[in-house]
């Protein structure tokens, strides 16, 4: 019962138990996103979104990444607003940064107005997914990636576990993640999977 209540705030992070859980992610997830974002070569976007950006460590490295960049954090959770506002306070004062609320299936952002959005441990939850990633479609540049980056590949045991105890996980397996992404109007999908840590990153280009 607890754990459910728990693991519920990787969905939602929401009070007390979703402080603690987006704390827990920032660590948690570190080596993950390190590794994701080792992906994200030849690119030199100055308009950065994360989507689900939870406690806002990934919206730190992508500035570090970046510098001259500007990035906004997204997320519909008070918790991980307040979080990655806390997190990224100094860039956000320096005009370099912005973290916004809101539902990544009905963003407030105008069309083409990234270069690069990223979503780290997220898509599990976001309506569709195809509603979702069609709105990441519609923000980004003509020429913007779109990089998921996910701890469970789907076919993992551990994950099955979790499936379990967290409401509203939906696990997608490699082919259906480049499925819906193609459906959403990417033109190429190109997957990296480390099959021993189950991890996988996508990339998609518009
Ligand atoms: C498991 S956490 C991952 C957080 C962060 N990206 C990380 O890697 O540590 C998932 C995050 O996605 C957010 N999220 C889930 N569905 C969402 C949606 N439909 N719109 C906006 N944010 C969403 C949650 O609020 C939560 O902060």
């Amino acid at each position: 019962m607890f754990k459910k209540l728990f693991f519920g705030n990787t969905r939602k992070p929401k009070g007390f138990l979703g402080k603690i859980m987006i704390n827990r992610m920032n660590e948690g997830h570190a080596k993950l996103s390190d590794w994701g974002l080792s992906h994200l070569t030849d690119i030199n976007p100055s308009e950065i979104a994360d989507f689900g950006c939870g406690g806002g460590i990934n919206v730190a490295k992508l500035i570090k990444l970046f510098p001259d960049a500007k990035v906004t954090g997204f997320d519909y959770s008070n918790v991980s607003v307040k979080e990655s506002k806390k997190v990224n306070a100094q860039k956000i004062s320096d005009g370099i940064c912005n973290i916004i609320q809101g539902d990544v299936s009905k963003t407030p952002f105008e069309n083409e107005k990234f270069d690069l959005i990223t979503a780290f441990e997220t898509v599990y939850f976001w309506p569709g997914p195809l509603t979702s990633f069609k709105e990441v479609y519609r923000t980004l540049k003509s020429d913007g990636t779109f990089m998921i980056v996910n701890e469970f590949d789907g076919i993992s045991e551990r994950e099955k576990k979790y499936e379990k105890i967290i409401d509203g996980l939906k696990l997608y397996s490699n082919q259906e993640l480049t499925d819906y992404l193609k459906q959403a109007g990417f033109q190429c999908v190109i997957l990296f999977h480390d099959e021993q840590k189950h991890w996988i990153t996508v990339i998609a280009k518009k």
